[in-house]
């Protein structure tokens, strides 16, 4: 028995050197980089219109993690890693350490908001990290003070607040966006520079023909028209200045023809939309289970409760709605009713939304699942997810800082537009005109990593893995 144990590990081993070979030979044959990656030279300035409750926790978390003082829990591209090659092969290197993304000591940051709060005042009031660590970092949480915003309470009907430009017409203040940016990219140093919107979810609009062109769109600015939101006027001016834009909230603000142009021909790459933080990251982990077990789906309601302002925004039906067909979207996509009627054919599904101030930041998300399995039996999941929204989002915004980045500086994802691979980072994540969205959280993170592989010329992986039994 001894004998036949020692005999069958010797066998083991010869597989596992024989694949190691073979594949050893095969990344050294394609480990050509696809296209040209510039290094991370210099500082890289981060720039924030909204600096609520998810700005002022990524910012100060930052901080408190260059200081030693935390650990970037949550994070890709600080603890994650990526498996090259064979399973055999033990290469799994940290994402940071394996594509060239700025260090967080080179980050630096500015922000836009309608109140005139700097970075510690707005994080004490939005009350979600500890005021022992604030303290420690009130110095430089104090230095980042909001840049006057560009605001319109017609999209955003629950707050108002005095820090807000003023301007002829809609093009005047893009042009003052355009020029905060110029002066932030000369004062701070930054060798390069990367939008974030984390500002609040405006009310729901559809595109118009306004948004179909960069002609219209101009024409729209300075004619004023009123399907012009905030968020677009910043993107119009980060995408003229040739800088990435990110969308955290559910907004259009990218999701235009006229963005998407101008991102290609100004070579700024964008991504969006809606941080995919609790409830929604939780449903696109669930659906692909049932999915893939062929168990049915009759029913899934979900209910939040939160008190931030971000809950006192979304109070407001407008703003409401932009998020609702955000969530709303997730389940379709994942569980493709066309595919499998009997199964995903009539399902309830239902999103709310409950402002309630006792609980802060600390959102409370349930969700009731009615599913069904063989011969159509019925069964039940409850989930009660008692999370911290920004906690959960923070280092979502570390991570698209840093991707985009790197997206800006890799010449074969520079002119693309859309940064699909982003996707796993969003609720509804935007895709080339007429494609699907891939909602599913795992295919999403094969997909963000096989990109990653793709740009370092390493074999894709499919996990296929018939070479292990040769
Ligand atoms: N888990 C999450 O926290 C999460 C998940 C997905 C999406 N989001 C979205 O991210 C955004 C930020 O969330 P939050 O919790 O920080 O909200 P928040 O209300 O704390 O912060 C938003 C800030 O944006 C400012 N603002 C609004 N309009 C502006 C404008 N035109 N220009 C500049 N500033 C403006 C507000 O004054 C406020 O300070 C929201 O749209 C939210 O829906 C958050």
């Amino acid at each position: 028995m001894a004998t036949r144990q020692k005999s069958a590990k010797k066998d083991t081993a010869r597989v596992e050197v024989n694949n190691e070979t073979k594949s050893e030979a095969k990344s050294r044959s394609s480990s050509k980089p696809n296209g040209t990656m510039e290094p991370a030279k210099g500082k890289l300035g981060v720039m924030i219109p909204g600096m609520g409750a998810v700005a002022t926790t990524f910012v100060a978390g930052v901080e408190a993690i260059r200081k030693g003082l935390a650990k970037p829990i949550g994070s890709l591209t600080q603890m994650g890693t990526v498996r090259l090659g064979k399973r055999t092969d033990g290469r799994s290197p940290k994402v940071k350490e394996f594509v060239p993304l700025a260090g967080l000591d080179d980050l630096v940051f500015t922000g836009w908001d309608i109140f005139e709060d700097n970075m510690y005042e707005a994080a004490s009031n939005a009350g979600v990290l500890d005021y022992r660590l604030l303290e420690q970092l009130k110095p430089f949480l104090s230095s980042v003070t909001p840049r006057a915003a560009v605001f319109d309470h017609n999209y955003v009907k629950k707050i108002d607040g005095p820090n807000v430009k003023k301007g002829k017409t809609k093009m005047d203040l893009a042009e003052q966006l355009r020029e905060d940016i110029r002066d932030f990219r000369k004062t701070s140093g930054a060798s390069r520079l990367i939008t974030m919107w984390c500002g609040s979810t405006e009310s729901y609009i559809e595109p118009t023909e306004a948004h179909q062109s960069v002609k219209s769109f101009e024409k729209a600015l300075r004619e004023n028209d009123e399907m012009i939101a905030p968020s677009m006027i910043y993107a119009y001016a980060s995408l003229m200045e040739g800088v990435p834009f990110a969308n955290g909230a559910p907004n259009l603000t990218v999701d235009l023809p006229v963005m998407l142009h101008l991102s290609r021909q100004n070579e700024a790459p964008i991504c969006g939309k809606d941080f995919k933080t609790g409830q929604t990251l939780m449903k696109t982990v669930l659906a692909p289970a049932f999915k893939a077990r062929l168990l049915g789906l009759s029913g899934w309601y979900s209910t939040n409760i939160l008190g931030n302002r971000d809950g006192e925004v979304l109070d407001d039906p407008g703003s409401f709605k932009t998020k609702e067909e955000s969530k709303l979207g997730v389940l379709e996509h994942i569980l493709q009713p066309g595919l499998y009627p009997e199964l995903y054919g009539n399902i309830f599904h239902k999103v709310r939304i409950n402002y309630y101030p006792p609980r802060g930041d600390n959102k409370e998300g349930w969700d009731n699942i009615d599913i069904f399995g063989w011969l159509g039996y019925p069964m039940q999941i409850k989930v009660d997810f008692l999370c911290r929204d920004s906690i959960l989002a923070a280092p979502i915004v570390l991570d698209l800082v840093l991707f985009l980045d790197l997206a800006k500086r890799c010449s074969a994802l520079r002119g693309l537009g859309i940064q699909e691979w982003l996707s796993f980072y969003f609720k509804s994540p935007m895709t080339a005109p007429g494609l699907y969205p891939e909602h599913d959280l795992f295919i999403q993170l094969m997909k963000l990593k096989n990109t990653l592989r793709h740009l370092k010329g390493e074999e894709l992986i499919t996990h296929l893995g018939l070479e292990y039994y040769d």
